[in-house]
């Protein structure tokens, strides 16, 4: 385990196993469909080149950039747009890949937006779920684990661009942010 780490929160089996099970029931939705998968970068990557494998149904892949953080651990409140879709929504049916829905400021935005331009359905994957944080009105259809309110890295999520390569999701030791 990384030193910086105070415990392994779920490890390569279990990500391994309960991304695959998300996947299949998601793809179930989509017989018959071409639905257009959004990963959000940069913490979404790993979840999300795990997730698209078990898809059966034809997928389109696209990406965006945002942030609602700097480097800090704390939601700074305003939703950037720092690299748009290559894609065109409308008509669209959409899944959104996202690594963790925290105070949910990220994904109710986006959410908006993409049903703002068009898309005919936008359906919300992610990969962990601190429920608590909850601020903004919006939840995710489908969830691989309910955390508590702890800063976790690891797995592409990161704390100041550090420790995305790491393959489980572990919790960052307090001091390392705090200091
Ligand atoms: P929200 O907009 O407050 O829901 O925050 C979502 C974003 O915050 C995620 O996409 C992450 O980039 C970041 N985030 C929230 N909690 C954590 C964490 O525990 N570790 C790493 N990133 C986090
Ligand atoms: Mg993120």
């Amino acid at each position: 385990m990384h030193k910086d780490c105070e415990r392994i929160l779920l490890n390569e089996d279990e990500l391994r196993s309960r991304v695959k099970e998300v996947a299949l029931e998601v793809d179930a939705r989509y017989q018959g469909k071409r639905p257009l998968v959004v990963g959000i970068l940069k913490g979404s990557i790993i979840f999300y080149s795990d997730f698209i494998r078990h898809l059966s149904c034809p997928v389109e892949l696209d990406f965006m950039v945002v942030s609602s953080y700097g480097s800090g651990t704390v939601s700074s409140g305003k939703l950037r747009i720092k690299k748009d879709l290559d894609k065109d929504v409308a008509g669209r049916d959409v899944i959104i890949v996202e690594d963790i829905i925290d105070s949910g400021f990220t994904l109710a935005n986006l959410k908006a937006l993409l049903l703002e331009r068009g898309a005919a359905s936008v359906v919300i994957v992610t990969l962990l779920n601190k429920k608590e944080r909850r601020e903004y009105d919006v939840a995710p259809d489908y969830n691989c684990f309910d955390i508590e309110n702890e800063f976790v890295v690891g797995y592409g999520l990161d704390y100041d661009e550090r420790y995305r390569n790491l393959p489980y999701i572990g919790i960052l030791k307090r001091e390392v942010y705090e200091s």
